[in-house]
């Protein structure tokens, strides 16, 4: 599967998909259903903070994380710094998120953890964070050794694939429980708002399946330039 496609125009699809899900979903929340706060009378303004930092922290920004050896031309080194912070902060705007679903759902008088979005979601998050902590002290500080960091890689790589999948999954399957409750509540079946749901929801899955194809794309010449000799991952 390796080197299929060239890194650089998958990492411009990426990016337009990450842009133009960003822009869907906060079209969404903020036009359609009223806006973001964390404090508000209207409980529902509290929920809208859950899509927005789950897909812009948490799904854009870990896929920038995931991509940025590919769409970087930098130093491995350098890359490698960038790689951590940016799921770093991913994963703390992915914890913020979760806990605005938690706090809507306790000041609404709404019962926790009842559905398999929710399920999911526990499981995305502490998978996400003992990733990150297994890379950090294996491929940063304090650092494993070579023959540890050679056998782990493979592993980190794999398991960042699964963990990342499980998140657009279950990004998809919140789209759809969000919609499903509002058309309940008497939203139009086929109005604008349920289009845009389903279509960012689409938009979502897509920026996901281009980061996963990033990730086993073929190294451009001047990304290999610049990275120089192989150097410890
Ligand atoms: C990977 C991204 C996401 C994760 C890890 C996640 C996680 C969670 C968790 C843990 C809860 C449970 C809160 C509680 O029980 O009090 C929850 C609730 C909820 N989330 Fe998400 N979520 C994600 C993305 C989304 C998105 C994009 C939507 C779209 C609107 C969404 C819609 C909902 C809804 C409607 C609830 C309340 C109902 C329920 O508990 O299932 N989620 N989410």
């Amino acid at each position: 599967m390796a080197g299929i496609v060239k890194a650089t125009p998958l990492t411009f699809v990426v990016h337009a998909l990450a842009v133009v899900s960003a822009v869907m979903v906060l079209i969404w929340c903020i036009h359609y259903r009223g806006g973001l706060a964390w404090e508000a009378t209207d409980k529902s303004l509290i929920f809208n903070i859950h899509p927005v930092l789950m897909l812009i922290g948490f799904i854009i920004l870990g896929g920038e994380a995931i991509i940025s050896y590919k769409s970087l031309p930098l130093k491995k080194d350098v890359k490698k710094i960038i790689h951590l912070v940016l799921h770093a902060i991913a994963l703390i705007l992915g914890i913020i998120g979760v806990w605005a679903a938690f706090k809507f759902h306790n000041e609404s008088g709404i019962l926790n953890l009842y559905s398999l979005h929710s399920w999911l979601g526990i499981g995305t998050i502490s998978l996400y964070g003992i990733q990150w902590i297994y890379g950090f002290v294996v491929f940063f500080y304090p650092g494993g050794n070579t023959s540890i960091r050679s056998e782990s890689l493979p592993w980190h790589v794999l398991f960042g694939i699964f963990v990342y999948a499980l998140a657009i999954a279950t990004a998809a399957i919140g789209f759809l429980e969000k919609l499903t409750f509002l058309q309940n509540g008497g939203l139009d079946k086929f109005g604008s708002e349920a289009f845009l749901v389903n279509f960012t929801a689409i938009a979502t899955i897509l920026f996901g399946a281009f980061v996963l194809l990033t990730v086993y794309a073929q190294k451009d010449q001047e990304e290999e330039d610049y990275a120089g000799s192989y150097s410890a991952i």
